[in-house]
């Protein structure tokens, strides 16, 4: 199978973008085609520090590696080192009802933050996604539910595609993981944990053991006193029995059981323990590669001409089927 995914670089990466996507691609990347990006032009459509960026990019190849991904086995590259994504997605433009990206949630969430935040490439955000996922013909898609219904429009763009100019592309699936496809923010776990709230609503993979500990002690919780699972009613506590499950690789079941008749501060104690050994590798790793940039840099340089040959190769077959010449 083919795989594609990918993480904007800005922001930092947090234990929902490590249970919704990256550990679904290390385990992945042992029996399929994996193809990671770091899609940097995504990044753009929103205001950010262009002094900055450059840095982030780089980082967060560090972190695809000392998260696990092995550039052996997986490609590992910078969006904006292929051209072919632009392009394609200039393609992918003139056959994209303008209806179906106004409705996406996450463009209605975005622009709303603001007039000055809307701008066309926020809109158009989604026909990118399509053609970083089309280019490849990646079969499946890794992500956590907040994409999902981006990946449902690059499959219903390939398949107007195949019907306006023939068979050219595979239909792209999603793939959620079964727990932790929408980790909630710890400080209001009714919103799901995001990169560009408050530091104190989510858990950084690199946060120090200090952190961790101070942000659990004041995640909320309820006045229940019971550690029990029920996401409607008491989703905080809900969170952090997924968060301990996950981590402990235990079922939500058994968690309850182990956890019966202790106090949330106990439970919560024992969840930073937990997560401070679990986290601890991750710190460890990412001191590693950052002190070794001319290695990252070169793997992106590799992985950039793999994905280049790919993507040359399908934009040429593109073009041809679209009358181009
Ligand atoms: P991004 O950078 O916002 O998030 C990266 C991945 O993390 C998942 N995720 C979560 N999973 C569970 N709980 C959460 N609270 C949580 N927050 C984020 C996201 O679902 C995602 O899988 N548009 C994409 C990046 C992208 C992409 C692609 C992904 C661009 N092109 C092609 C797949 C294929 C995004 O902004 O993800």
């Amino acid at each position: 199978m083919r795989i594609f995914s990918g993480i904007q670089p800005t922001g930092e990466l947090h234990i929902g973008n490590y249970l919704g996507a990256i550990k679904q691609w290390n385990s992945l990347q042992h029996q399929n085609n994996c193809i990671f990006c770091i899609v940097d032009l995504h990044a753009i459509t929103v205001p950010y520090d262009t002094e900055k960026l450059s840095n982030l990019i780089l980082e967060k190849a560090v972190i695809y590696l000392a998260a696990g991904i092995d550039p052996e086995k997986a490609i590992i590259f910078v969006q904006s080192h292929v051209k072919a994504h632009t392009e394609l997605c200039w393609l992918l433009n003139t056959i994209t009802p303008l209806g179906d990206l106004y409705r996406m949630t996450q463009y209605k969430e975005k622009s709303q933050k603001g007039k000055k935040n809307e701008n066309a490439g926020l809109l158009n955000y989604p026909i990118l996604m399509a053609a970083d996922i089309l280019l490849y013909d990646a079969d499946i898609v890794p992500v956590g539910e907040d994409q999902k219904q981006h990946v449902e429009l690059a499959r219903s763009i390939a398949r107007k595609f195949n019907s306006k100019f023939g068979e050219t592309f595979t239909l792209p699936k999603e793939q959620l993981p079964t727990e932790g496809a929408r980790i909630m923010s710890i400080t209001n776990p009714k919103k799901k944990m995001s990169k560009s709230d408050p530091e104190a609503s989510y858990i950084s993979l690199f946060d120090s053991p200090e952190a961790i500990k101070k942000k659990i002690k004041s995640a909320v919780t309820d006045t229940y006193k019971t550690i029990k699972y029920d996401k409607e009613k008491r989703p905080g506590i809900s969170n952090l029995l997924t968060i301990y499950s996950l981590f402990s690789e235990i079922e939500v079941k058994e968690v309850e059981k182990e956890m019966k008749g202790k106090s949330y501060k106990k439970f919560k104690d024992e969840l930073a323990e937990l997560m401070i050994i679990k986290l601890a590798p991750f710190r460890k790793r990412r001191e590693e590669f950052l002190s070794r940039e001319v290695y990252v840099k070169e793997i992106l340089k590799q992985g950039q001409d793999a994905a280049n040959s790919l993507a040359e190769s399908k934009i040429s077959e593109v073009k041809r089927k679209m009358g181009l010449i």
